[in-house]
C-alpha cells in the first residue's frame, strides 16, 4: 500500500485552505434521494468517502454529474431501488444514512450493516430505536439491515439514550417527510448536523433546533431540488492547527468557521499556543515550549473525539505529563498509541485514559495509519520527529483529508507519497 515519507523538523508556515466537511457531505449526499428534482452540491471535499457515496448513488440509478472536483449535480429522480449495493456500501460507515433517506422516500430501506473505522464496536441501536418510533419494523438478515414502515412514517417523540451524531442525522432524514411532528431529545449538536438540517430546509423541510439538544421536525409532503454549499471541515482545520503548533510554526488556516473550532483553540491556548481568530480564518503561532494539559473528549461543543489522536501526538512532545480521556467511544480509540511509542512517545493507556509523558523529541520510524484520525496523528508525529518517518496504509488518511501531501508541502513540510509498486507489479515480469 502507498505510504507517506516524511522528513521531520520543518516549521510549518503560510496559509492552508480547508475543504468541505466530510461528516456533513456523507449525510447530505444520501439526503438528495429525498428531493423531487436535481440538487447541486458545492464545496464537496475531494476525498474517497465522497467518491464512494457518489458511486453508490450512481449504482442506485441517480444521475451524478461532476461539474468540477468540488461540485456535483445529482438528479435523484431515476433512483429505482430501496436497497443499497452491499459490496460497495460496506466500505464506509456513512452508508447507513441511506436508511433514513430511503425510508423518507420509499418508507422502506435495506442497507448493509455499517463498516467503518476499527476502533471498537459501532452500534446502531439508537438509529433503530428512532425508526421504530416513527412506525417502522426492522430485521437483520445476512448482514443487511432491512427497515420497513407498516404504513407511512408518523411523527414521534424520541429521547436518545446516547448523544449520537449518526442516529440524530438518520432520524432527521427519516422524519422530514413523516406525517406530523417529530421531536428528538438529547440530540447531538455537531456542526454537520446543523449543515444537514440547513440543506433539508433549503429543499423545503421544516426542521428547527438543529445545533441544540432538542430538534423539532414538522413533516412536509415534498422536497424540491436546490443548490447548497457544504460547511468547512472542523476536523481537517483542527488537524492543521495542531500540526502548526507541533512544528513551532505560524500558519493561517483559511475557509473555516472559527466558532466550530473554539474547543480546539482553547486547548491549544492552554498549551501556550497563540490562536488569532478572523472572520473565516484562524492563525496559529507557536513560539515557545508546549505546556502539558488534560483533555476529555465530549460531544459538540466539547473537545471533538475526532481530534483525540492528533492532540495526543502534540502532548507527546509537550513539557510534563498530560491525561487524555476518550469519553465518546467505547472500545479502543487509543490503538494508534503503539505506533507513537515506536517513535519514542511515552504513553500508557488504561482503558479510556491515556497518560502522556512529554519527551524532548520523537524519532522517525516506519508506522501505520490504523484509521483516519490515527493516520493524521502519525503524520503530525512525523512532521516533528528527528529523521524520517514512513506512514503506511495512507488510504485511511485519504478517506477524509483532501490533498494532505500537497497542502503540507505548501506549508513547508518535507513529505512525499511513495507508491507501493509491489501492489501494481505484474505477476511475471518477463
Ligand atoms: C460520527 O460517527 C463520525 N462519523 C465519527 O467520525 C465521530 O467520531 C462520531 O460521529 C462522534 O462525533 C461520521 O460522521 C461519518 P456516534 P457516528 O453515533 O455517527 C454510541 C471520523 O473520524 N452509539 O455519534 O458513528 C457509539 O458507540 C469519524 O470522521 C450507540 O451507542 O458516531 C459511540 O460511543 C470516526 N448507539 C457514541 O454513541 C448508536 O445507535 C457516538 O457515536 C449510535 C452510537
Amino acid at each position: 500500500m502507498d505510504k507517506y515519507v516524511i522528513k521531520g523538523g520543518n516549521r510549518l508556515t503560510g496559509e492552508v485552505n480547508i475543504s468541505g466537511a466530510k461528516n456533513a457531505a456523507v449525510a447530505i449526499i444520501p439526503a438528495v434521494i429525498l428531493a423531487d428534482a436535481p440538487c447541486r452540491l458545492e464545496n464537496l471535499p475531494d476525498i474517497s468517502d465522497v467518491k464512494t457515496l457518489l458511486y453508490i448513488m450512481d449504482s442506485m440509478g441517480a444521475r451524478v454529474d461532476y461539474l468540477d472536483r468540488h461540485t456535483v449535480e445529482i438528479d435523484p429522480r431515476p433512483v429505482s431501488t430501496d436497497t443499497v449495493d452491499a459490496d460497495v456500501a460496506r466500505r464506509i460507515r456513512a452508508s447507513y444514512y441511506f436508511l433514513g433517506a430511503l425510508l423518507g422516500r420509499y418508507h422502506k430501506a435495506a442497507v448493509p450493516l455499517p463498516g467503518g473505522c476499527n476502533f471498537g464496536v459501532r452500534p446502531i441501536d439508537q438509529h433503530l430505536k428512532g425508526f421504530a418510533a416513527l412506525g417502522c419494523d426492522y430485521s437483520l438478515d445476512n448482514g443487511m439491515i432491512a427497515v420497513t414502515a407498516q404504513e407511512e412514517l408518523h411523527g414521534a417523540n424520541i429521547y436518545l439514550d446516547v448523544v449520537t451524531v449518526g442516529a440524530t442525522m438518520n432520524i432527521i432524514l427519516a422524519a422530514v417527510k413523516a406525517r406530523g411532528l417529530t421531536v428528538i431529545e438529547n440530540a447531538a449538536r455537531e456542526p454537520h448536523i446543523v449543515d444537514l438540517a440547513n440543506f433539508l430546509n433549503t429543499m423545503g423541510a421544516d426542521i428547527r433546533g438543529a445545533g441544540t439538544d432538542t430538534i423539532k421536525i414538522h413533516g412536509v409532503q415534498k422536497l424540491r431540488g436546490c443548490t447548497y454549499s457544504i460547511i468547512p471541515d472542523q476536523i481537517e482545520a483542527g488537524t492543521y492547527m495542531v500540526a502548526a503548533a507541533a512544528t513551532g510554526g505560524d500558519v493561517t488556516v483559511r475557509n473555516v468557521t472559527p466558532k466550530h473550532l473554539e474547543s480546539i483553540s482553547a486547548k491549544l491556548e492552554e498549551m501556550g499556543v497563540t490562536v488569532e481568530e478572523g472572520d473565516d480564518t484562524v492563525r496559529v503561532v507557536c513560539d515557545k515550549p508546549l505546556r502539558k494539559c488534560n483533555v476529555k473528549t465530549q460531544p459538540h461543543p466539547g473537545f471533538p473525539t475526532d481530534m483525540q489522536p492528533q492532540i495526543t501526538a502534540l502532548l507527546a512532545i509537550a513539557r510534563g505529563t498530560s491525561m487524555v480521556n476518550e469519553s465518546v467511544w467505547e472500545g479502543n480509540r487509543f490503538k494508534y498509541v503503539g505506533e507513537l511509542r515506536r517513535m519514542g512517545a511515552q504513553i500508557t493507556v488504561d482503558g479510556k485514559v491515556a497518560i502522556v509523558e512529554g519527551v524532548d523529541h520523537l524519532k522517525g520510524a516506519p508506522v501505520r495509519a490504523l484509521d483516519l484520525r490515527a493516520g493524521a496523528a502519525m503524520v503530525i508525529a512525523g512532521l516533528v520527529a528527528e529523521g524520517t518517518t514512513q506512514v503506511e496504509d495512507v488510504k485511511y488518511i485519504e478517506r477524509g483529508y483532501e490533498n494532505i501531501v500537497e497542502k503540507l508541502v505548501q506549508l513547508g513540510a518535507d513529505i512525499y507519497r511513495r507508491q507501493d509498486l509491489s501492489e501494481e507489479a505484474p505477476e511475471n515480469v518477463g
